[in-house]
């Protein structure tokens, strides 16, 4: 059997991550969630104090680029990987609002997606993978044999995110999860380089109201399709 690349594009919160991971389970693939890699960087760029009251110190961040270390780590517990910013396990962290709320502004920065799409390209160089972002099918893997681009409206994103944030133990409204979703979507449309498009040779898939299992069923069919 042939190993394939699977680019997932698409808005924040459509679940992306859920049918990404489930497919690779199935297919016996890597899964490699590239938001996680960016919200990493986001935390490391907090915790140096380059990001106050909305403001990024870019060049300063910039400048520490080489002293981030990134890993994911298989946690055979949990079946997925987990992300390490300097060995440190920060899958925790990196989900917070907090981090949602300034990671876009970090994803405009273009050495910073430079450095972060080298490793994604070195990660893929083997195929048999499934990758999920904003420019998998765009700029990571323009080759990809199957390209996804996922969407659903910002209310219908926006609850599934704020239940999952409560069930976290995290006090947020959903108001606030919201406006976080519409301004990511916005942030990440409208950045100079490689914003969030959908490939010309992506299937646009649209989940609003479909559950989890009839999305999976499709989108493995369209798997085993060009496999
Ligand atoms: O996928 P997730 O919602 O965790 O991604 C968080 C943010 O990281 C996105 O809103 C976007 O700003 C940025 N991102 C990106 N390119 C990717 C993946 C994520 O710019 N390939």
């Amino acid at each position: 059997q042939k190993k394939i690349t699977i680019a997932i594009d698409g808005y924040s919160s459509t679940g992306k991550s859920t049918i990404a991971k489930q497919l690779a389970k199935k297919l016996g693939y890597i899964y490699v969630d590239t938001g996680a890699m960016y919200r990493a960087v986001t935390l490391f760029a907090m915790q140096n104090g380059f990001i106050d009251s909305e403001k990024t110190n870019a060049s300063a961040l910039v400048k520490l680029l080489p002293k981030i270390d990134l890993k994911f780590v298989y946690n055979k517990d949990l079946g997925f990987a987990e992300m390490f910013l300097n060995n440190e396990n920060v899958e925790k962290e990196i989900r917070s609002l907090d981090v949602s709320k300034n990671v876009s502004q970090i994803a405009t920065i273009a050495e910073v997606r430079y450095k972060l799409v080298e490793m994604q390209k070195k990660m893929g160089i083997e195929k048999g993978i499934v990758m999920d972002g904003r420019d998998i099918g765009t700029v990571v893997f323009p080759d990809a044999e199957l390209k996804l681009f996922m969407t659903a409206s910002a209310e219908k994103r926006a609850t599934r995110r704020y239940k999952e944030l409560l069930d976290k133990g995290d006090k947020v409204t959903f108001d606030d999860v919201l406006k976080n979703v519409q301004q990511r979507d916005y942030i990440d449309s409208n950045r100079e380089f490689s914003p969030l498009r959908q490939a010309a040779d992506a299937i646009e898939f649209d989940n609003s109201d479909m559950g989890l299992e009839e999305q999976f069923e499709r989108i493995y069919n369209y798997a085993i399709r060009v496999i």
